[in-house]
């Protein structure tokens, strides 16, 4: 569904993706680890097609996305769905109106009435029913994460590409926004891409996971293979994330 092959990405002299190879099977939800600034937002923005990679191949969909023009790019672009960093949300429009912003774009034959409802039904997966009305300053952060994700699922998207959805909750909301992520993924049916550096959400939300260091894929593996490893590299990694022996049984029974 998505393959990455030999990609290189550069600003000026600093080169942040150097000759990475990623493949994410249809269904799936491959979670991409790493130190912050490794260049997980960046491996995003090429798979997204917003940014172009100075070398190597991105498939999605047997689709070569940095070979389309940019009409073709911009129909890729709409059948993914991207939770952004932040989750940014317009300040000047409701939550409902934000909810609505790209059903409206993408399908301009929708009536009025069906907007509304997709954006109740959308609102209510996210616990938010009650929220349509009120502005994103109204929000706390973890309510504002859940209307983005709203945002994103009420288009139905087959690709999902969350880029550090709990990042700066608390841990009872972070938990949370993990449900809904698994929630969606069993009700699209979609192939997605979570980055994160909180282990706990990777190891819930994941079918696999991705290390990312230095540039490359350094490992990608199923859960249980991960946390055993002995890779230095990657003990030091988990060596941040204390873990007790009760939630790792549960996560990998
Ligand atoms: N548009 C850009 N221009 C210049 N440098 C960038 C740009 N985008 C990202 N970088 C740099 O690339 C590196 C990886 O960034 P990023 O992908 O955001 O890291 P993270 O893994 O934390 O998401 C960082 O050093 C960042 O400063
Ligand atoms: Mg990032």
């Amino acid at each position: 569904m998505i393959n990455v092959k030999n990609l290189w990405k550069s600003y000026g002299s600093l080169t942040v993706l150097k000759g990475l190879d990623l493949t994410v099977n249809e269904g799936e939800t491959v979670v991409i680890l790493g130190r912050s600034g490794v260049g997980k937002s960046v491996l995003l923005r090429q798979i997204l097609g917003i940014e172009l990679p100075d070398k190597g191949d991105v498939h999605v969909n047997d689709m070569d996305i940095s070979k389309m023009n940019e009409t073709e790019r911009y129909e890729a672009i709409k059948r993914m769905g991207m939770l952004f960093q932040g989750a940014a949300l317009f300040d000047s429009m409701t939550v409902g109106e934000n909810v609505a912003f790209y059903l409206r774009q993408h399908n301009k034959e929708l009536s009025e009435n069906e907007i509304q409802e997709r954006v109740a039904h959308s609102l209510d997966v996210v616990n938010l029913a009650d929220m349509q009305k009120k502005m994103p300053s109204d929000l706390s952060g973890g309510m504002r994460k859940r209307a983005a994700l709203a945002r994103v699922i009420i288009y139905s998207p087959k690709i999902i590409l969350y880029d550090e959805p709990t990042t700066g909750l608390d841990p009872i909301t972070a938990q949370h926004i993990n449900e809904l992520i698994n929630h969606t993924q069993e009700k699209l049916k979609a192939t997605s891409i979570v980055v994160t550096h909180d282990i706990r959400s990777a190891l819930q939300v994941g079918d696999r996971l991705a290390f990312h260091h230095e540039g490359k894929i350094y490992l990608i593996a199923g859960k249980k293979e991960f946390l055993e490893s002995k890779d230095p590299i990657l003990e030091e990694f988990f060596a941040d994330a204390i873990l007790s022996e009760k939630y790792l049984q549960k996560i990998l029974k």
